[in-house]
């Protein structure tokens, strides 16, 4: 398993640096780029350097970071050039559906274009390294809200048994809104999967449902559950847009992301679809996420209710785990969604706030 290198992209964010730790702490020589760039998108609350100078003294002489902008062309294929990696964890992205819409060049240049340079880098240097690509379920986009649901006390439930597992890789993906980040991270999410067919490159996006942690830099437009409990940890009020804060998202840690592309790299198959969350027994509303914080924190959750939802937003989605069982049976979700909320609770209650 050893001298073995991975490039990891976005490597200071919240799935990068978790990435980085678990490959790093199994052999690999990991590099990471990053250039910080989730602190242009979100202001300082965004910053991820303490992340990276964690990354940098826990991993010692087996992280390297690599101040890169993925939007760099040259730049990332003469890195490719030079590392020639045995595999690539691709997760910088400008993350937030909300905010891709006040920068819709940034958003598409990154993820979609971004995107694009590092495939055609991997295509050049090392086509036989497996493609790890972070994707979202935003590629479905608002299409999941016409499946019929029915109103329980403190969450939405889909009415249609076909659903009781969740939403399956097989679910439309075009003739809905997106928003703009779901049409860049479509485009590459496409670009991924082609890159696979065409050119037979070992390949998965992982539509991600809601991936969090104890190192998220959650903010009010990314990072709901991070950005919920620091909410609740300083007193702050939590805006609740819409949906009678019923809304349901299906919650995974990012240690059962990690477990997942490491069984991937392991057996790697060519341009596969993964939707990647935490599935039915990590899902919950709002309502119920400040349950769980509150019991953690003793604090009551301040909280406004807006009427209007977010455009797009999901009402109720759940991921069909299913077929990612099925392929890497050795894989599960390993840790709780109490427990993560327990996990990110004590990370803001230790970490070193930027106001
Ligand atoms: N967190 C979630 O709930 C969620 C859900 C679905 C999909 N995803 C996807 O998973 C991936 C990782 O998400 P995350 O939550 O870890 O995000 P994050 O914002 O915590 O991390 C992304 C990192 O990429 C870096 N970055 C952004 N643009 C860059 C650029 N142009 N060049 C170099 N670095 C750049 C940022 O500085 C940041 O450190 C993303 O592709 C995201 O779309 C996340």
């Amino acid at each position: 398993m050893s001298n073995r290198t991975l490039l990891v992209t976005g490597s200071s964010g919240l799935i990068g640096s978790e990435v980085c730790v678990h490959f790093a702490d199994r052999g690999w020589q990991v590099v990471g780029v990053d250039n910080n760039q989730r602190a242009v998108f979100f202001g300082p609350q965004g910053d991820t350097r303490w992340n990276q100078r964690r990354l940098q003294e826990q991993l010692g002489g087996n992280f390297q970071h690599a101040e890169l902008d993925i939007r760099d062309r040259s730049g990332v294929l003469a890195l490719l050039a030079e590392l020639k990696p045995q595999a690539i964890v691709h997760t910088a992205a400008q993350p937030s559906h909300d905010r891709a819409a006040t920068i819709p060049f940034d958003d598409f240049d990154t993820n979609a274009v971004g995107t694009l340079n590092l495939l055609e880098a991997t295509r050049q240097s090392c086509p036989e390294s497996p493609f790890v690509h972070l994707s979202t379920n935003k590629v479905y986009g608002d299409r999941p809200n016409s499946i019929p649901l029915k109103e329980l006390d403190t969450r939405w439930e889909y009415e249609d048994p076909a659903y009781s597992n969740g939403i399956a890789e097989d679910f439309p993906i075009d003739q809905s809104k997106h928003s703009l980040f779901g049409a860049s991270k479509l485009a590459a999410d496409v670009m991924v999967q082609e890159y696979g067919r065409y050119f037979g490159m070992p390949s998965c996006c992982l539509r991600g449902g809601c991936l969090t942690g104890p190192n998220h830099s959650g903010v009010e437009l990314h990072g709901f559950l991070s950005y919920l409990v620091r909410c609740n940890l300083e007193g702050r009020l939590y805006k609740v847009y819409g949906y009678k804060g019923k809304q349901v998202r299906d919650n995974i840690h990012s240690h059962d992301v990690a477990r997942f592309i490491e069984a991937f790299l392991e057996a790697p198959r060519v341009a596969e679809v993964y939707n990647l969350g935490g599935g039915r027994a990590n899902s919950c509303s709002i309502w119920e996420a400040f349950k769980i914080a509150e019991q953690f924190s003793g604090k009551e959750q301040l909280h406004e209710y807006v009427d209007e939802n977010r455009i797009g937003d999901h009402i109720c989605y759940i991921s069909d785990l299913r077929k990612m069982r099925q392929h890497y049976p050795q894989w599960d979700i390993s840790i709780s969604l109490h427990d993560t909320i327990g996990q990110i609770v004590r990370s803001w209650q230790t970490r070193e706030l930027v106001a």
